[in-house]
């Protein structure tokens, strides 16, 4: 009987990992290369602090015909007509874009605010279907067109979409609607408490895309692992349609003198090519290829760099070559106009900003940033640390939370799973050392590697110590590939000579990475270096640093210091020295380098010569 049960134990977590794999968002990847018409600018909308245009006065939810509900038409049938709402051109909103920058009276906002948009498609004489797509929207979305709904998101951070059924289309002002909530709770992911500014809204992209009946809903273009050395390097991967049914699909990458037809029996088919004469991307050479998918209906263009990542003997190893992450940290935020960062000339200034300092990685925290940012690294060769915002104390007893973040991470990978510029996938940042917590990221890690075996997994741990050695042995270590740390020795604990007296060592034989050391600097205070806020301070905790990297055992594999750009916290309430700021960026709000800026610049300079001599 005992064995009976161990082999049902056995078949059932075998179903649950092939559910888990197999579970795939419905989400259309390269919407960018796709045939779309933009509903990006003017808005309407609607702030609904009470939610009375989602539920009535007894706070039950409205149905969907309530003629009070703000997604139906705000029209008057006649004169005697009763309508308590409307959209109109007074109040208007641009898309993207966070509500909080576009008028003072959005800056602490936390809550509703309906969007509202009218748009014209005409569909008559097309057999294509419609999806509208959504960069982003902060935090959860309820998308009503024409009085129905289509459908509801949650997560701050994630592209999704949903089909328009072609009936519900019409030819002239089609009514689109959105009620947008960005209140935190203490069961989502990000929780209630995070050091970023709560910025609400649709916050990138907004489109309609025009697929055929069938279509490639998805696809992964990778170099095969290992597959660096060596006179022919293989290119695997697969494509996956929307639809199962026998299709033939071309997969061409011109420049490679590839053009492989595949044919699809269900809905994907895998495929390994070879070349002779592919150039590997790195930072230095961030060698992109065009990479053609076509089907009988359907040409989709993509720009793919393919490389290896991988870790061997505790090094973390760039196409076959021991490499050093030179990195900064990075919020999703353009702080001289103090609003989230979406667009690809944002994309450029921030990686800009980075390339200044002489970087060769961004960690993007806390939360995966907008496709522009991912498209650039990958076109600057710019190395990528993308994350979760499992920050900080969030329900790690929580299976509904789990559930959230598993969904967060699947529309993380599945938008970006080609770009080359990603090298490490993480999970979550400073979380607590405890069994749930280590049981859920574990969870989290093997989601990851369910997806995608041909990145590394982190997850940001913490150390407190200002002296002696920090031997690294927090769980969750066990279960990444490498171990990052957030270290602050100087800042949070000590002064920044404390860390002369500080080694470090893991108990895992892995590479070790400072995802995080830093420490605040006004802008334009100058004084002794002992005074706190002070940019010599900033400058002094710098050189300490900079002195103990300089001591660091051989798998230590790079750091990516908090952080390029001062930002904006509601945490931070120093009424002189910061006021909602924190100001721990190398560049200040106005985008002026800090004199700690120059210490670590320097560094950088002489590890890219150590390194890529
Ligand atoms: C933490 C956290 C950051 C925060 C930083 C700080 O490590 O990960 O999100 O902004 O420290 O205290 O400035």
């Amino acid at each position: 009987m005992k064995k009976f049960k161990t082999l049902l134990l056995i078949s059932v977590i075998a179903l649950l990992l092939i559910n888990d794999a197999k579970a795939q968002s419905n989400l259309i990847t390269n919407v960018l290369n796709r045939k779309t018409i933009s509903l990006n600018g003017t808005w309407q909308y609607i702030i609904d602090p009470y939610e009375t245009g989602f539920y009535d006065y007894r706070r039950e939810e409205r149905n969907a015909n309530d003629r009070e509900a703000y997604w139906n038409t705000d029209k008057f049938d006649n004169k005697t007509d009763r309508k308590e709402f409307g959209f109109i051109d007074k109040y208007a909103i641009k898309v993207p874009g966070d509500w909080n920058s576009q008028d003072e009276k959005f800056v602490y906002y936390e809550g509703t605010v309906w969007y509202k948009k009218s748009f014209d498609v005409d569909l008559a004489t097309s057999n294509e279907r419609v999806f509208l797509h959504f960069g982003a929207v902060n935090y959860k979305a309820d998308v009503y067109l024409n009085g129905k709904k289509l459908g509801m998101h949650k997560g701050g951070f994630t592209a999704f979409n949903f089909e328009i059924p072609k009936t519900l289309l019409k030819a002239k002002d089609n009514f689109l609607v959105v009620k947008v909530d960005n209140k935190r709770s203490i069961d989502e992911i990000p929780t209630i408490n995070t050091d970023w500014w709560n910025y609400g809204g649709i916050t990138r992209d907004v489109n309609l895309v025009f697929v055929p009946q069938n279509f490639v809903q998805d696809y992964s273009v990778q170099l095969a692992k290992g597959s660096y050395a060596g006179k022919f390097k293989t290119i695997e991967g697969w494509i996956k349609l929307n639809t199962k049914g026998q299709e033939n699909v071309w997969l061409e990458i011109p420049e490679l003198k590839i053009k492989q037809e595949l044919t699809i029996n269900g809905d994907s088919v895998a495929f390994s090519v070879k070349s002779s004469s592919l150039q590997l991307w790195s930072s230095k050479t961030p060698k992109l290829y065009q990479v053609i998918i076509r089907t009988k209906n359907e040409k989709i263009i993509d720009k793919i760099g393919f490389r290896n990542i991988e870790i061997q003997g505790g090094k973390l190893i760039l196409n076959g070559k021991p490499v050093f992450l030179r990195g900064i940290s990075v919020h999703e935020e353009i702080p001289n106009d103090v609003r989230r960062a979406y667009s690809y000339k944002d994309a450029q200034h921030l990686l800009g900003q980075a390339k200044e300092l002489n970087a060769n990685m961004v960690r993007l925290a806390h939360y995966p940033h907008n496709e522009y940012m991912t498209r650039a690294a990958d076109s600057l060769g710019i190395m990528v640390w993308s994350e979760i915002p499992v920050y900080w104390t969030i329900d790690f007893k929580s299976e509904e939370v789990l559930a959230k973040a598993k969904t967060q991470l699947e529309e993380m990978i599945t938008r970006d799973r080609n770009r080359a510029s990603i090298i490490i996938w993480s999970v979550g940042n400073e979380t607590p050392v405890n069994k749930e917590r280590t049981l859920f990221m574990s969870r989290l890690v093997k989601k990851v590697k369910e997806m995608d075996q041909s990145r590394i997994v982190a997850a940001a741990l913490e150390s407190f110590g200002i002296q002696g050695v920090q031997t690294i042995e927090d769980p969750l270590g066990e279960f990444t590939d490498i171990v990052a740390v957030n270290q602050y020795i100087g800042w949070y604990g000590g002064l920044p000579d404390n860390s002369r007296k500080v080694s470090w060592a893991t108990k895992y034989d892995k590479p070790l990475f400072f995802s995080e050391t830093g420490a605040e600097g006004f802008s334009g205070l100058h004084a002794d270096s002992l005074t706190r806020f002070s940019e010599e301070f900033q400058e002094w905790y710098y050189k300490e640093q900079v002195g103990m990297f300089k001591r660091m055992p051989a798998n230590f594999a790079g750091l990516s210091p908090w952080i390029l750009n001062d930002f904006r916290s509601p945490r931070r309430n120093h009424p002189v020295y910061q006021e909602g700021w924190n100001n721990k960026g190398l560049f200040d709000h106005n985008g002026k380098k800090k004199k700690a800026f120059y210490v670590l610049k320097a560094y950088y300079d002489e590890m890219e010569k150590l390194y890529d001599k």
